[in-house]
């Protein structure tokens, strides 16, 4: 059989795009603030910031170099290099599943939010919490929602990775940044906003504990789309001219310059208004309408601008979510793109579904001490993604060739990667124990010890049986 030529992308900039795209997401304007709040704001950024800029950055150089040196995805790109770690991206792919589980649900609800901000919602900023509960608890209508958000993806990714993604990714990024930047102004211009800024920049480290540092080392590598296989999988339609170090700084720096700019988007605003900051997963729903619904009728403009740029955002993320499930079944399993899309779409319209459920209608019903949604959650951000990143430093130090890596980081020795020492020494060392020592210090103070015996019972099956994936 003839092989068939790889997909790639068009251009750098659609790159750029696309891997910002998959950073930049719920992750950054969703999470990231609720995450602050609930964890005393400034201190938890700071670490987060440096998790992200010295862990996160060195990971994703790692996973570019891997998945263009191999042109696979995550699975067949361990398989490629060594057999025993296949199951590093097999647990991308069911990373890849579980977070599909649950962020069309979230996805959903800021798209059903862009229609909402025209139809009353703003109208009774009383009753904004109450309704956000009421929307979310119900069975049919976020259900409906989440399932619109889903078919998007689906169509993209079913366009491939230049057509579809890539296209996405130019128009929808900087629409995205536009927004924000405008919401930005406007918030910190809101008299009493002060308050917002302190707390985002003024930190409290006494307050900081195992607990925190997990949270912050989780949501680096959700952020910035780490340690399940996704930048490996669009590492692996690079050409070979790109400078890999380069482009992994500027996407790691989009992508924490979006989380501060929603960070300085919402806080001001909140302390404006007199909003409790630790409200939690709720706080962009409940929150942002409610600050801008006392503006008005521009407020009403704003919050519809708002909710299209997270939707924007979501998308631009989910889509490469399923493209690590994609690429997955066409490079290992040998399926057309079409065929893939629709089976691992339909897969994760069903978790979703259920997810969506749990927050009312089955609410009742709990995996190991948690409802459906929260299974998903807390599995991938604590415990899969970050050990994903330790296994993906691990296999880079100890399994790799030096001499790979820094032919591949290096285009053959045609360009310079002046850190490469540093970086491998970080890769080597460095990251799997810190990895290690947050990982241990957060799970030991977590409550759900079922939940986390059952994540670490996983991998460790998967490693055991590593070579019959
Ligand atoms: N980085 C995305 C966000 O911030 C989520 C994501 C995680 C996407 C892992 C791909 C892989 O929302």
């Amino acid at each position: 059989m003839e092989k068939k030529q790889r997909e790639s992308w068009g251009s750098r900039l659609g790159f750029i795009m696309a891997a910002a795209g998959s950073a930049v997401g719920l992750g950054n304007i969703w999470r990231f603030p609720y995450m602050a709040g609930t964890n005393g704001g400034s201190a938890f950024i700071i670490i987060y910031l440096a998790f992200a800029l010295i862990i996160g950055i060195s990971v994703m150089i790692g996973e570019f170099a891997i998945g263009r040196r191999t042109q696979l995805a995550a699975v067949g790109a361990y398989k490629a290099i060594n057999k025993n770690w296949t199951f590093a991206g097999v647990l991308g792919v069911i990373s890849a599943f579980f977070i599909m589980g649950f962020y069309p649900v979230v996805g959903g609800w800021a798209s059903a939010y862009i229609l909402k901000s025209f139809t009353g919602l703003l109208s009774n900023p009383a009753a904004i919490g109450d309704a956000f509960g009421a929307f979310i608890t119900s069975a049919v209508e976020p259900s409906i929602w989440l399932i619109i958000f889903l078919a998007a993806n689906i169509i993209i990714v079913a366009k491939g990775v230049s057509g579809g993604i890539e296209k996405a990714g130019k128009i929808l990024m900087p629409t995205l940044f536009g927004l924000l930047i405008l919401i930005a102004i406007r918030s910190v211009t809101l008299e009493g906003a002060g308050g917002g800024l302190e707390f985002l920049f003024k930190p409290d480290f006494s307050e900081v504990t195992g607990q925190t540092l997990l949270a912050a080392l989780g949501q680096a590598f959700f952020s910035l789309s780490l340690g399940m296989g996704c930048m490996m999988t669009y590492g692996s339609y690079l050409n070979k001219s790109e400078n890999l170090p380069s482009n992994a700084l500027i996407v790691t720096l989009l992508d924490t310059g979006v989380a501060l700019l929603a960070g300085i988007a919402i806080f001001p605003a909140l302390f404006a208004f007199g909003v409790e900051p630790a409200v939690g997963a709720g706080l962009v729903f409940v929150v942002v309408p409610q600050i801008f619904a006392q503006m008005g009728t521009l407020g009403i403009i704003f919050s519809a601008l708002f909710f299209i740029a997270l939707t924007v955002a979501a998308l631009t993320s989910s889509v490469s979510l399923l493209e690590v499930v994609v690429a997955y079944l066409m490079d290992q399993r040998g399926w057309e793109r079409k065929k893939s899309v629709y089976a691992a779409g339909g897969v994760m319209a069903i978790l979703s579904v259920l997810s969506s459920l749990s927050m009312g209608v089955m609410s009742g019903f709990t995996v190991l001490g948690v409802g459906i949604f929260d299974f998903f959650d807390i599995l991938t951000d604590k415990i899969f993604l970050a050990i994903g990143g330790m296994l993906l430093a691990i296999f880079i130090g100890w399994f790799v060739k030096r001499e790979d890596l820094e032919d591949e980081l290096t285009n053959g020795g045609t360009i310079k990667f002046g850190l490469f020492n540093a970086w491998y020494a970080l890769m080597k060392y460095v990251i799997p124990l810190a990895v290690l020592v947050v990982a241990v210090m957060g799970i030991l103070s977590i409550e759900q010890t079922g939940l986390m015996i059952f994540g670490l019972a996983v991998i460790a099956v998967l490693a055991l049986f590593s070579k019959k994936l």
